[in-house]
This record gives structure tokens, C-alpha cells and sequence, in this order.
């Protein structure tokens, strides 16, 4: 009799912040791993608006107990990350056509890098399609309203992150945007993040 192997599925990115097409992504491949391992790149390089430990806290606390998930930050190369966590699947949002060739570069060269990874490519629900962490710090600083993209408690967090004494309650007012955080995505792309 051959014996069950764990399957355990890394779904990386820069959650900077976590939206809800993420979220809806990690409940529609839960069920479908024993252990899912969201990862938050570390990377110095990029100004971020919420800190990696930030972005931990507020994952942990959307995802919560839930069966099977962890939530873990990693520095370097994807792959070396994923030995040291016994995962060969990397999971990743494909929203657009405009996603595919960045991604699939990325599924290639991680397969280069580790012949045992392979990369699973999940669409996420149709009103998330046009959903990037970019698009939501820019429309936030802007003043847009994104009720029902972002969880409310990241929305709150953003508020609080403009004004320490921001409401509960709409768009980021007349704050103004913060010098530090950063909005533009990948050159040519929306990060998928
Ligand atoms: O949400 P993002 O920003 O699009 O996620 C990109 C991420 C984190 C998946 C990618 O940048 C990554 O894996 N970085 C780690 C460094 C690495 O392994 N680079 C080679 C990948 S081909």
C-alpha cells in the first residue's frame, strides 16, 4: 500500500495590502492542500506601506485558525524557501491575459531552479479580476471607495496609517497620501500581490 504524501501548496506575494481577490484565492485552495503556507516576501528594495510583520498580523488575523494555513515571511530565492517548508506547489492568481506572461515567466524559471516545483494557476471569483494591491493604495490615497475589495480591517488600518486619528468609516478624507508608501506596481504590470 503506498503511503499518502502531505501536499503542501506555498502561496506567495507581497500581500502589500491583502485584498479580497487574495482571500478569495487562499479559501478557493484551501481545501485542495493539507497545509497552505501564505508567504510574505521580505524585500528590502520595495517601499512598502505596511511593514512584512504588519502585513503577518493582518493576515493572520483575516485567515485566523483556519485548518491547514500558516502564515510565514521569506527573504531570497521562492524555491529555497519552499524546501525549507517541504512544499513543491506554488500557488498563484491569474486574473488577466496581461498576468500570464510575467507569471509564466516566473513558473519557469522557479521549474529551472527546482524541477520538482510546480506552479498551479487559480483564477479568482470574476468581481476580483481587476484587483491588485497597486489599484488599491492608489484608488485609497486618491479617495476612492473600496468597500467590498478590502476587508475592512486592512481598510481601517490604511486610514489609520494616513491619520492616526482617522474615523471608522469612508475613504481615506483629506489626509492626503503619505510620502513613503508606494502605489506604482511592476513596470508594465499591476503586481498580481
Ligand atoms: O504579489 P507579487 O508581488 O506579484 O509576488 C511576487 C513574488 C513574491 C511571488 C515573487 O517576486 C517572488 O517569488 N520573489 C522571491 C524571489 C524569487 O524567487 N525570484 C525568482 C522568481 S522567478
Amino acid at each position: 500500500m503506498s503511503e499518502r504524501v502531505e501536499r503542501t501548496a506555498v502561496y506567495p506575494g507581497s500581500f502589500d495590502p491583502i485584498h479580497n481577490g487574495h482571500l478569495d484565492l487562499i479559501e478557493r485552495c484551501r481545501p485542495m492542500y493539507d497545509r497552505l503556507v501564505i508567504a510574505v516576501l521580505h524585500n528590502e528594495a520595495k517601499r512598502a506601506l505596511f511593514s512584512v510583520d504588519e502585513r503577518l498580523e493582518i493576515i493572520r488575523e483575516l485567515v485566523g485558525e483556519r485548518a491547514g494555513c500558516e502564515v510565514l515571511s521569506f527573504s531570497g530565492l521562492l524555491v529555497h524557501f519552499m524546501d525549507q517548508v517541504g512544499a513543491r506547489i506554488v500557488v498563484r492568481g491569474l486574473r488577466a491575459v496581461t498576468d500570464f506572461e510575467y507569471e509564466f515567466q516566473m513558473a519557469m524559471m522557479n521549474r529551472r531552479l527546482n524541477p520538482r516545483v510546480e506552479t498551479v494557476f487559480m483564477a479568482p471569483k470574476e468581481e476580483y479580476n481587476y484587483l491588485s494591491s497597486s489599484l488599491v493604495k492608489e484608488v485609497f490615497f486618491l479617495g476612492g471607495d473600496l468597500s467590498g475589495l478590502v476587508p475592512e480591517p486592512v481598510l481601517a488600518r490604511m486610514r489609520r496609517r494616513l491619520d492616526p486619528r482617522a474615523g471608522q468609516a469612508g475613504g481615506p478624507g483629506r489626509a492626503g497620501r503619505p510620502g513613503g508608501a508606494a502605489v506604482a506596481g511592476k513596470a508594465g504590470r499591476r503586481s498580481a500581490g
